[in-house]
Formats: structure tokens, sequence, C-alpha cells
């Protein structure tokens, strides 16, 4: 069994030591700083022993897995690893530096993969002499607890590494998606609108964060209202993706990210971590009341909805991935209550054009400009199943 080195023991980083460990590698975890190794070490004792009090994993087993991981402080073990996956600090020079300096230290068949969540793959590589051997292996977070992984095989890279990169991560125990080396890959491209579109409901004062809340989970069927996501995932996280896709996409309009969002971030209301962000959660805070406005309900998610199926048949036009790895990115990834283009078979495709097209004629911005493919499938009469 190959040895797995992952650089970074941050979040993704340490989590992703556990999967790899749990599957029975021996993994190297490395980090410039003390402190993170010590705190990976902590945070992956605890995660185990919780495991084993819960009786998913017996005592042993989690000591084994705990016992195949190695905190360490010198990146020269890496030339004993199969594959080494990078996760750390979200900076493209960083990222081409370290990967420089593992190229001098790895054997000649390591694989070297990047987790980043925004930048191109194929940068990444071009610091590298064997840039055929690099690839993006995109976990989500947690890693250990999402089935989701996006392979991201840059222009570079073989199709040898492209496989074994697959077959690694399913004998992992996770389901894989492929996805074309473009801004934000699958999840972090097609779930803009959810975020995107909900800022701009509330920008236009149509409706408050809780009543946009009630409706995409009430009516919608997701597990979590967008503003109590983004309160979850870090207004300051959210905002810099949302923004890194814009500029990424030569400012296309359709990601513009929101003033609102920015000035939380500002703030410091970053959300559940700093105690406040759209929502306060201070013990003693009153929650906001949705207005419970079924008409208005169904309007939010209808639009919210149309666009995030605008999105992902952009993305199939574009080649960006397969239709059935469109549906299951957000499935799996993001816990949508159902497959994007399942969802426009269901809505029917000529529905989803005559809502972008009305959005269009309200607004007149190319923010709400149709797919291609959308407005053909409408004129043929095709659907995306079957
Ligand atoms: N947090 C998420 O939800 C998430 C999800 C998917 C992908 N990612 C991506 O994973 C990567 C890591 O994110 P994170 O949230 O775990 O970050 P983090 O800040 O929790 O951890 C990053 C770690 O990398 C270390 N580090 C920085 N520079 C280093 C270097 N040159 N060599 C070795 N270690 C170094 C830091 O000390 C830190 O411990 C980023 O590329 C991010 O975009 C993050």
């Amino acid at each position: 069994m190959i040895k797995v080195g992952v650089l970074g023991a941050g979040s993704m980083g340490s989590g992703i030591a556990q999967v790899a460990a749990t599957a029975g590698h021996e993994v190297y975890l490395f980090d410039t700083k003390k402190e993170a190794l010590q705190k990976a070490s902590q945070k992956l004792q605890k995660i185990l022993n919780r495991l084993v009090e819960k009786g998913r994993l017996d005592d042993p087993t989690a000591k084994a897995i705990f016992g195949r991981i190695y905190f360490v402080e010198n990146m020269q073990i890496y030339k004993e690893c199969g594959i080494v996956i990078e996760a750390i600090i979200e900076d493209i020079g960083i990222k081409k530096s370290v990967f420089k300096q593992l190229e001098d230290i790895v054997p000649k068949n390591c694989i070297l993969a990047s987790n980043t969540s925004s930048l191109s793959i194929a940068a990444i590589a071009s610091a590298c002499q064997e840039a055929s051997r690099v690839i993006g292996i995109h976990f989500f977070n947690p890693a250990p607890l999402m089935k989701l992984v996006e392979i991201i095989p840059a222009i570079q890279t073989s199709e040898a590494v492209k496989k074994e990169s697959v077959a690694l991560i399913e004998k992992w125990g996770k389901l894989t998606v492929l996805a074309k080396d473009t801004p934000g890959f699958i999840v972090n491209r097609v779930a803009r609108p959810f975020y995107g579109e909900a800022l701009r409901i509330l920008d236009e004062g149509l409706a408050d964060v809780a009543t946009i809340d009630w409706a995409m989970t009430e009516i919608g069927g997701f597990r979590m209202g967008p503003f109590t996501l983004m309160d979850y995932i870090g207004n300051d996280i959210n905002y810099k993706v949302t923004e890194t896709v814009f500029k990424a996409f030569y400012y296309d309009p359709r990601y513009k990210p929101s003033f609102t969002q920015k000035r939380l971030s500002e703030a410091g209301y970053l959300g559940r971590k700093s105690g406040r962000g759209y929502y306060n959660y201070q013990e003693d805070a009153n929650k906001p009341e949705p207005t419970k406005d079924k008409e208005l309900g169904h309007k939010i998610v209808d639009r919210i909805v149309v666009m995030l199926i605008n999105e992902a048949a952009d993305a199939l036009y574009l080649n960006v991935a397969s239709r059935d790895d469109i549906d299951m990115a957000m499935e799996k990834g993001v816990n949508y209550p159902k497959g994007l283009l399942k969802w426009a078979d269901e809505k029917g495709i000529k529905q989803c054009v005559s809502k972008m097209d009305n959005l269009h004629q309200e607004y007149l911005e190319d923010r709400y400009r149709c797919s291609s493919l959308l407005r053909r499938m409408a004129r043929d009469g095709e659907k995306f199943y079957g």
C-alpha cells in the first residue's frame, strides 16, 4: 500500500489524513507550524475517541488509525510517498513554490495533488518539471464525512495519473466526479446563485433573511437556508470564494458579490464562529421570525432554484462536467434535495427558460441571461434525462 503525504495540518489536511489512515495507509502529515501539528494530533485523537464512544469504531481500530498518522516536521519523508496531497494556504505563489520543492523530494512516480478550492490546477502544475503528475483532488469540509471528491485534471495531467487518482479516492470510500479545470470546478461554481440570488433578494428588500431561509428549507427542501449556511461557512470565506470566482470569470455579472456580505465580513460579523453574522448567535439573542407567506415563499424558491438550474445547465453546456457528475456533485457535495438537471426536467425546460427570460426582461441585466443549452433544449423539446 502506498504511503500518503499530506501537506498542511489545518481543517482540510487533518481530515484528509484521517480518511487516508482509515483506508489503511501510512500517512505523513506535515506543517510548517509546530502548533498546527499539535492541534491536528489532539483533534484527530478526539474525533477517533468519539467514534469509539459512539460504537462506530472499536478501540484497537481507532488506535491503529491514529498510529498510522505521523506528524512530521520535515518534508524529506515524502521521498517514500506514492501520493502527496497539498492542503495549505490558498495562495498561488506559495502553492507553486511548495510544489517545486516537493518535486525535488518525491519519487518519480509520485502523484502530486492539490486540494485547492479556487486556484487553477494548470498554474500549480506549471511549477513542476513533470507537470503531468499534478492533479486537483478537492475534498469537502469535513473531509471524513463528506462523500464527494472532485477530481480535476489540468491540461498537463496524464491520463494515467487521472485514472490512478480516481481509483485511489474511490478505494477510500468516496464518490468522485470529474471536473474541468475552470474556476470553482463544479460545486463552487454551480452553487453561487444559492448565496448570490438570496443576497440579491435581500438587498432588493423583497424578503428578510429569516423568510428567505424559511422558504428555501420548508418549501424548497434544502437542508439549510442560504443565510444560515453562509453564517456556518463564515462570511469571510464565502465572500472570498464568490469574489475569486467573479474575478476568475472576467467579472461576469452572474457571479457578482454582494456589498451586504462584504460589509458583514469587514465588520467581523463572520457568522457562527464570531457569534454574529446574518443572525445573532449570543445565548440571549432573539431569533427573527420569518414571514410565512406561502406565495412569497414559492417566488423566492422559484427564483433561486431556476438560477441554480441555469448555472448547472451552463456548466454542462461548457463541458465542465457530465450531466450525472453535475447532479451528483450538488446532491453529495452540498446536500441539495435533488440534482439540478433532474429538477429542471421536473419543472419543465420551457418553464425554466421563461422564468429566466422574465427575470432578464425585468432587470435587463446580463446576470439573468438564460443558458444557450436550456434555450436550445426548450426549442427542441428535449430533457436532460431520457
Ligand atoms: N476549509 C474548507 O472548507 C475547504 C474546503 C475545500 C478545500 N479547501 C482548501 O484546502 C486548503 C487548506 O484549507 P484549510 O481550510 O484546511 O486551511 P487552514 O488554514 O485550516 O490550514 C492550512 C494549514 O497549512 C499550513 N501551511 C501554510 N503554509 C504552509 C506551507 N508552506 N507548508 C506547510 N504547511 C503550510 C498552515 O500552518 C495551516 O496549518 C486551501 O487550499 C483551501 O482552499 C478548504
